[in-house]
């Protein structure tokens, strides 16, 4: 994977709900990050700070308030016809988290993994549309004796397993995946992370995997994104992101997890993050700087001096 080629970029960009009127949302304010081919971004944050609405804003399920959202060098929000809507449809796919609700109760899993197969034509008779069906649902750990059950016959995990062979049906390069095991038993769980991670290897797909809490998030990203409040406030490789949290919110995040270590757990200290110890000068706004290579912090003039003081001296 070349660090220079990224299949994503994500400019500036906005997502305002309601705007101009007194209930306005700024879901996604002034948020930008790339994304390698190849590679997995874990997105995460809690409720409500805007995950979702940057998935969709990606795909361009909402249109964007403002800002770029540039896919394998296309302008996504850019005048489109339709034939090159389809094809963007067709290369980013999303897979979302709750199972239940996203498969359609009506609908036999072969004609809910074929539609997309359908619409973008990629078949040539109804032989060669079930052959595909089985071989995604081999792909994805079912078989295909469960092309003719319905959705309700599944548990959660085999229903994300659904979903997920649906996105594969048309061949994407990009998976958006919407905390597609938050639903989940935390024993099925890593099960479907490694499925997604299998079929990444297999496949050369890149993901944008957004979770509420940095638990899982961990052995599946190479980069991990925290969001707070619409804007991205940290941004590293997953590791340096363990090691070295900068933002005291990535801190607080981190110090909710729960380890499976007694010692530890008598010890942990839950911080909070109160946002109004940021101190700014008049007239400063926070701004999205790199600390150290690759390691990108929101922060004012005077934080960054001395984030970078003190990640020195870790050296
Ligand atoms: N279609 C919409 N109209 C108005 N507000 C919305 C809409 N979608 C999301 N929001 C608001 O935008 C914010 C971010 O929501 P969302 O992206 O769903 O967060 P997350 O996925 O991180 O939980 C929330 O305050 C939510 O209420
Ligand atoms: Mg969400």
């Amino acid at each position: 994977m070349s660090k220079q080629d990224k299949l994503l970029e994500v400019k500036n960009l906005k997502q305002y709900f309601n705007m101009g009127k007194p209930n306005e949302v700024r879901a996604i304010d002034n948020v930008s990050f790339d994304i390698y081919r190849g590679e997995t971004l874990g997105l995460v944050g809690e409720s409500g700070c805007g995950k979702s609405t940057t998935g969709r804003t990606i795909i361009r399920l909402y249109d964007a308030t403002d800002g770029q959202v540039i896919f394998n060098g296309e302008n996504v929000h850019g005048k489109k016809s339709k034939t090159e809507l389809k094809s963007l449809n067709r290369k980013m796919q999303m897979i979302f988290q709750d199972p239940y609700a996203s498969l359609n109760p009506r609908m036999k899993i072969s004609q809910i993994i074929s539609e997309g197969i359908d619409i973008h034509g990629l078949v040539k008779t109804p032989q060669d549309r079930m052959n595909r069906v089985y071989e995604l649902l081999e792909t994805v750990g079912l078989n295909r004796e469960h092309a003719n059950r319905y959705p309700h016959e599944f548990s959660g995990g085999q229903r994300q397993r659904i979903g997920i062979a649906r996105a594969l049906a048309v061949d994407p390069d990009f998976i958006i995946a919407d905390e597609p095991i938050s639903a989940l038993d935390v024993s099925i769980q890593a099960q479907v992370v490694n499925l997604l991670r299998k079929l990444q290897k297999e496949k050369g797909l890149t993901y944008l995997f957004i979770a509420h809490d940095l638990s899982m998030v961990k052995y599946i990203s190479d980069r991990i994104g925290v969001m707070y409040f619409g804007r991205l406030v940290e941004l590293a490789p997953a590791d340096e992101l363990y090691k070295n949290p900068i933002h005291p919110y990535t801190q607080s995040l981190l110090s909710a997890i729960p380890l499976p270590d007694p010692d530890y757990e008598k010890t942990r200290i839950r911080k909070v993050y109160d946002p109004s110890k940021h101190k700014l000068q008049p007239g400063e706004e926070m701004e999205f700087r790199e600390v150290k290579p690759g390691h990108f912090v929101m922060c004012s003039q005077e934080e960054f001096e001395k984030y970078q003081k003190e990640s020195l001296s870790v050296l």
